[in-house]
């Protein structure tokens, strides 16, 4: 059969779980709530953990209706393979541990999702692996922090909170120029908006909690790579680390990413909208959105991205008895149809404040220092209509010179 278009793929997944089912034939992916596998008899069973039958054994190392889900984002993101896990940190986890050991080096952007930041500047240290964190913006400072012992350059483009963009395919021939992989969170794109590994990286990462999943109500995560890369990934970091994803959580990403094209058109238009009528309030100084043309990489959005996500950030002005970051305060306190909360590209319009909730892994310098303002908000636009979030944010604007 010819190659499927993108929409296709994202409902039927690949023509190998058809086969796998053809005798019962359901419509929806089974859940197999199983943590193990019956083996036929004891050399069945040992062949299978030596690799010689490639039937499943144990859910931590996989199971029918994860692999279903693996299947789907490695024939979305274009890769060969795919790996689900228990969160989005489980997979940068399990990718750094598999290409990386003690005395090792990784180069990345300076603005990460906070999480990533304290694995890179707490957790990996401890274990002897260092990390460079530089301006993602220009990959000559990529190849200026690249030593022989670099193992790994880590991308999240467009990085959260800031909306920085990194050039993939800069960075990548930088990068592959001295052999070492390129990973990219694409967390805020999905594979509908930018496809990292047709840019020349090697490995996708998603937290799937967010836009795959899409309805926050699962935690999840996802690598896409080589059959290599993965094999490597799942019979040896996740083997010893165990961070899996549930069945059923595997299942409740498969049904996400049925709608991911509609929904991600509809986060973006609704983005957009909510960006331009931030543009315009005067108690508004400062608007983030990759499809702004005020945004400095707004070029570099068009050739990378074909669309720009529904994430904004912004920054509210105070006035004589408030700072900017206090009147920041009485925006999130006085939303009523967004909710005040973490996570993002939910179908609820999420706001929420990076300097002391998602980034507070960083310290205030260094929030300074990669662009993250106090006075920065975070807005994941939701699904609802978009006449109603504008509403939402103009009467909660208004509570600034009331209080
Ligand atoms: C860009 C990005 N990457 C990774 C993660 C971590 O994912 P999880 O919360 O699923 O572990 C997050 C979480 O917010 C994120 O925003």
């Amino acid at each position: 059969m010819a190659k499927q278009g993108f929409n296709t793929r994202c409902v039927h997944g690949t023509s190998r779980n058809d086969a796998r089912w053809r005798k019962s034939r359901p419509v929806s992916t089974p859940i197999f709530q199983t943590s193990t596998f019956a083996f036929e008899n004891a050399d069945h069973g040992a062949a299978i953990f030596a690799g010689e039958n490639d039937g499943f054994l144990y859910t931590r190392l996989g199971n029918p209706t994860q692999e279903a889900l693996e299947d789907r984002m490695a024939a979305i993101e274009g890769g060969e393979a795919g790996l689900a896990l228990a969160s989005g940190m489980a997979a940068a986890t399990t990718a750094v541990l598999t290409l990386c050991e003690s005395g090792d080096h990784i180069v990345s952007g300076d603005t990460l999702y906070g999480g990533t930041h304290q694995l890179f500047t707490h957790t990996l240290p401890r274990l002897g692996i260092r990390v460079t964190e530089v301006k993602a913006d220009d990959p000559a400072n990529f190849a200026a922090a690249i030593t022989e012992k670099t193992k790994l350059v880590y991308l999240e483009s467009p990085a959260n909170p800031t909306l920085v963009l990194t050039d993939i395919a800069a960075v990548a021939a930088v990068a592959h120029e001295h052999g070492i992989p390129v990973l990219v969170d694409n967390t805020f794109c999905t594979p509908y908006l930018q496809r990292p590994l047709e840019l020349g990286a090697d490995i996708v990462l998603h937290s799937a909690t967010k836009y795959i999943g899409g309805h926050g109500d699962a935690i999840a995560g996802v690598l896409v790579g080589s059959e290599e890369f993965i094999t490597r990934a799942r019979f040896e970091t996740l083997r010893d680390v165990g961070g899996c994803i549930s069945p059923f959580n595997a299942w409740l990403l498969i049904r996400g990413l049925k709608t991911l094209p509609v929904r991600m058109d509809r986060h973006c238009a609704n983005a957009a909208l909510v960006a331009e009528w931030l543009e315009t309030q005067p108690m508004v100084t400062k608007v983030i959105y990759p499809g702004l043309k005020s945004h400095p990489q707004h070029e570099l959005a068009k050739r990378q991205q074909s669309g720009f996500g529904g994430l904004v950030s912004f920054h509210v002005a105070g006035n004589d008895v408030l700072t900017p970051r206090e009147a920041g305060k009485v925006v999130m306190d006085n939303v009523e149809l967004c909710t005040l909360a973490v996570s993002l590209g939910d179908v609820d319009s999420l706001i929420e404040h990076p300097g002391t909730m998602t980034h507070s892994t960083y310290s205030e310098e260094e929030l300074l220092n990669v662009g993250i303002d106090p006075a920065m908000i975070r807005l994941s636009v939701g699904l609802e209509d978009p006449q109603d979030i504008i509403a939402d944010l103009a009467q909660a604007l208004g509570r600034i010179q009331t209080t």
